[in-house]
């Protein structure tokens, strides 16, 4: 028995100490250039398929087939996936079938998971692999969103693809500088697929943009679709940028039919609040005639960004400018119910009508 136990010591020291000589002398090859063993690459994905079974149980499923949703994520997904994965409109290139493991073609890769399992893959990433996780953690429909479009990846041509991911620039945008060019193929007016997720920026206050543009940046407004399309820019991008799109007058058109009574009880709110909920009245702060610049306009943007926004305020995770918090106050209390009345009133007055708190 004295004997087993000493047995053990000596193994409990020399099998670290083999272990450690070995990768002390050089002889485990990191060289990408010879593939895994048949072993060693079943082995791993046998671990990944493991892991990502079992954190995916517990992930609840969330709606990710809304429209609205889609044409920022293949927006996002040409930026900062197809350089990996390919995409409809382009092959992966050779670097990238030389990584260890390659980045397998999306279009085929899907369909071996189910919707909860791309969902823990896209927003953890995969160690070891160069899979990258989501750049931010605190907000998951911009992951659900794009889930929505990888189930979509199978059945899309190369055509739709290009249209839908901005690829396609708006006549306009062909004149414009490469700076702003980064931007359009998300806020270019008309794009296709626009109306939902993406705001409409042309035409709100340069104050209002840069603070935005600065919170994206440093993180107080989480989005990882904004944060990859601002990785690079400098503070004085920025403020060219929010210049740019203020400088831009367009008029924000209505968008969809109105529903009468929907419409009187998204007026009533905004002009009223509900103080029993102590919700204050919207329009003491937004939409008046030489009003506070860092108050947004929201007449005319798109009601599924819209809505959105009050979800985060409310879920406390959105911040923004100096004046971001009275805007949290004033989301906490509003129901599921509230944000779809009043992203729909908002969305649905046109900003060309004068003096919005008049009727
Ligand atoms: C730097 C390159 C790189 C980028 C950028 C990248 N990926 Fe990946 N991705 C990989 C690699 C490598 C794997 C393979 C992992 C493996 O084999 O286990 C992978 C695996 C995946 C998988 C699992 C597919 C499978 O069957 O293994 C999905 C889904 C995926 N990526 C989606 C995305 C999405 C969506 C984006 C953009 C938000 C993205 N990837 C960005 C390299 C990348
Ligand atoms: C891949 C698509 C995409 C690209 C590219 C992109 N954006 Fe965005 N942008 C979005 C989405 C989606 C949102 C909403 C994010 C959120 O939930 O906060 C947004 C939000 C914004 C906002 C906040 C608007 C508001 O009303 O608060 C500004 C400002 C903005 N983007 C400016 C830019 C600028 C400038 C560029 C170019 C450097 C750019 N965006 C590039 C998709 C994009
Ligand atoms: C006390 C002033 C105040 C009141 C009252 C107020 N807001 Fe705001 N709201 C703000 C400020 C300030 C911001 C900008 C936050 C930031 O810096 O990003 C904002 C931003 C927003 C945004 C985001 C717009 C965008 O482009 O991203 C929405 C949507 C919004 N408010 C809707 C409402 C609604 C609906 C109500 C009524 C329930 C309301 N607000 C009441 C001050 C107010």
């Amino acid at each position: 028995m004295r004997m087993r136990w000493r047995h053990l010591a000596v193994l409990a020291v020399a099998v670290p100490a083999l272990v450690f000589g070995l990768a002390w002398s050089g002889l485990i090859g990191v060289r990408a250039s010879t593939g895994h063993w048949a072993a060693t690459d079943w082995f791993l994905h046998w671990v990944m398929r493991n892991s990502v079974r079992t954190a995916s149980l517990s992930t609840e499923p969330s709606r990710h087939d809304d429209p609205s949703s889609t044409a920022a994520a293949a927006a996002h997904f040409q930026s900062g996936c197809a350089v990996c994965h390919g995409s409809p409109a382009e092959q992966r290139s050779s670097t990238m079938l030389s990584m260890l493991p390659p980045p397998p073609d999306l279009s085929v890769a899907v369909n071996a998971w189910t919707d909860a399992q791309l969902f823990e893959i896209v927003k953890h990433g995969v160690r070891f692999t160069g899979m990258p996780s989501w750049p931010t953690q605190v907000r998951d429909d911009e992951v659900w969103a794009m889930v929505g479009f990888l189930r979509n990846l199978p059945q899309m041509s190369a055509r739709d693809y290009i249209e839908l991911s901005g690829l396609q620039l708006t006549p306009t945008a062909r004149s414009l500088t490469p700076l702003v060019m980064t931007c359009e193929s998300c806020h270019a007016q008309g794009r296709p697929g626009n109306g939902g997720a993406v705001p409409l920026i042309s035409g709100q206050s340069e104050a209002y943009l840069l603070e935005s543009l600065k919170a994206y940046k440093a993180g107080r407004r989480p989005s990882g679709i904004m944060s990859v399309a601002l990785g690079p820019l400098s503070q004085d991008d920025l403020k060219k940028l929010a210049g740019h799109y203020a400088e831009q007058r367009v008029s924000w058109q209505q968008v969809g039919p109105t529903n009468a009574e929907r419409y009187q009880a998204g007026l009533q709110l905004a002009q009223n609040g509900r103080s029993i909920d102590r919700i204050p009245a919207c329009l003491s702060c937004h939409e008046r005639d030489n009003g506070n610049e860092d108050y947004p306009r929201l007449f005319g943007q798109n009601a599924a960004y819209l809505g959105q926004q009050l979800r985060l305020f409310r879920m406390g995770v959105r911040g923004g400018g100096k004046a971001s918090h009275l805007m949290a106050v004033a989301a906490k209390n509003l129901t599921d119910e509230d944000i779809d009345t009043l992203a729909s009133f908002f969305s649905q007055r046109n900003n060309d009508r004068p003096s919005a708190a008049m009727d």
